[in-house]
């Protein structure tokens, strides 16, 4: 058997990190890109020329036309968007026939699952709620644990997926608040034509990424969401519903555990969209700042991200828990215009001095961020090539994050364009 050639690129932080910027620079050399857990509930964005590519569903490998695009049976699916995304893509001149793949065991995410998310959302008591982007993330998989869930490959056997599509929708359309009936049949006749136009894509993904593996050709893994809304080691319960870490890849692709490069990505500050604590928000003009100049407005909601220095506790804790061989540090560019720069180095609770997230979440509601205050660069980092090329106070930046993190950084994004990373 050749060596395996699998790469990793995670999120250590709450998602929205610039994933999909890497993975498009990287699947200019990879054979697949395959997307191991969640759905549309993802917004990765990709700058090429000028020109902005949003995918939610469809890995972010799909402007490399040499680069084949997998969404493993982790994924939740709808669909629909799968349907849309393509038609973008397709308009901007990107064709994906005959390189997008979705695992036949991957979870199918119909509409009711995004109006059973908004209607637990809209009905939480305030403090409570999620903050979830809608898409019926939580909803479907809750179907896959309960096994009562449809797969993409069930659409092959389409008798038997009408009859059990009428009962579901049956079910739901009894529940109390439900803001209107769901018709089976019109829901049927679209998943018949969904089959038909996707027919070609639904197959056995995962002997293929294992075959590719065995046969030495370079495979990308790409994250969704990020360690921190992992749904056992993120800040749960707010958090999203799939395994986003390490460990989620092999379960998510249905490939045996090997040598993994992984590479974590971080922002060189932090942001968070939804509810949940966050310790080093800056509810200032700081926060205000940074979300100007990083334009931090969700990718799939458009809602205003929440900004906060960088939090090396929780980057640590993430790139522990995924085994990171080296650290993306994005948006460093971002950073250009602040005189000094804060990060956190422990948190405190209850008085007392810690360097880790504590697993309850009132507990890390509480927590008190330490800092420490680095010397801003206060000069343009857009045009470095190399990580050596940029200012000595940046520089200094990623020394400490290393160090702190035992983590090298081995790319900085310096803007939003594939050539804006340092490396
Ligand atoms: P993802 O979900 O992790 O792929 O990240 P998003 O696409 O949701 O959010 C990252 C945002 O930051 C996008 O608008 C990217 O275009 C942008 N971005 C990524 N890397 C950089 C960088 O190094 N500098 C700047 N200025 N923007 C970046
Ligand atoms: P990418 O892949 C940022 C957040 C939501 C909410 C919580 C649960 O672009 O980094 P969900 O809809 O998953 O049930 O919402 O998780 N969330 C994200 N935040 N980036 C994402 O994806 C996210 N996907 C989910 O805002 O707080
Ligand atoms: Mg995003």
């Amino acid at each position: 058997m050749k060596q395996s050639k699998l790469t990793a690129i995670l999120g250590l932080n709450w998602g929205d990190e610039g994933k999909g910027k890497l993975v498009d620079i990287l699947a200019g050399k990879s054979h697949f890109v395959a997307r191991f857990g969640g759905g549309a509930n993802a917004g990765h964005t990709i700058y090429v020329d000028g020109k902005k590519f949003v995918l939610h569903q469809i890995p972010s490998g799909a402007l490399h036309p040499q680069c084949k695009c997998v969404i493993g049976n982790g994924c939740v699916v709808h669909l629909p968007t799968v349907i849309e995304e393509l038609e973008e893509l397709k308009k901007a001149g990107i064709n994906l026939t005959g390189r997008l793949f979705i695992s036949d065991r991957s979870i199918l995410l119909f509409d009711f699952h995004k109006e059973l998310d908004g209607l637990r959302e809209n009905s939480a008591k305030e403090g409570k709620k999620i903050g979830t982007t809608k898409r019926g993330i939580g909803p479907a998989y809750a179907d896959k644990i309960n096994r009562c869930a449809f797969r993409a490959g069930d659409l092959l056997h389409f008798e038997d997926f009408a009859e059990r599509l009428q009962d579901r929708l049956e079910e739901i359309n009894k529940i109390p608040g439900m803001p209107f009936k769901f018709d089976a049949m019109r829901e049927i006749n679209l998943y018949g034509d969904l089959a038909e136009r996707l027919e070609g894509m639904i197959c056995d993904a995962s002997t293929m990424l294992r075959e590719a593996l065995e046969d030495g050709k370079p495979v990308l893994v790409e994250g969704a969401q990020a360690a921190l809304l992992d749904i056992d080691f993120g800040t749960y319960p707010f958090v999203t519903s799939s395994t986003t870490t390490a460990g989620g890849i092999f379960s998510g692709l249905g490939i045996p555990p090997q040598a993994t490069d992984i590479i974590g990505v971080a922002k060189a500050y932090t942001t968070r969209v939804g509810e949940g604590p966050f310790p080093t928000e800056l509810l200032d003009a700081d926060g205000d700042k940074m979300r100007e100049i990083g334009h931090e407005y969700g990718a799939t909601t458009g809602r205003p991200r929440r900004c906060g220095w960088m939090d090396l506790v929780a980057t640590k804790y993430a790139a522990k828990i995924n085994g990171c061989n080296s650290i993306n540090l994005t948006k460093l560019d971002c950073l250009n215009d602040f005189p000094e720069i804060k990060v956190c180095i422990a948190y405190e609770l209850n008085g007392e001095k810690i360097d880790t997230l504590p697993a309850n979440i009132l507990d890390y509601a509480k927590v008190k961020p330490i800092y420490e205050t680095l010397p801003g660069w206060k000069s343009d980092t857009s045009k470095a090539k190399k990580i050596a090329d940029l200012p000595a106070a940046a520089r200094d930046y990623i020394k400490f994050i290393e160090k702190f993190t035992g983590i090298k950084v081995s790319y900085v994004g310096v803007g939003v364009e594939r050539e804006a990373m340092a490396s």
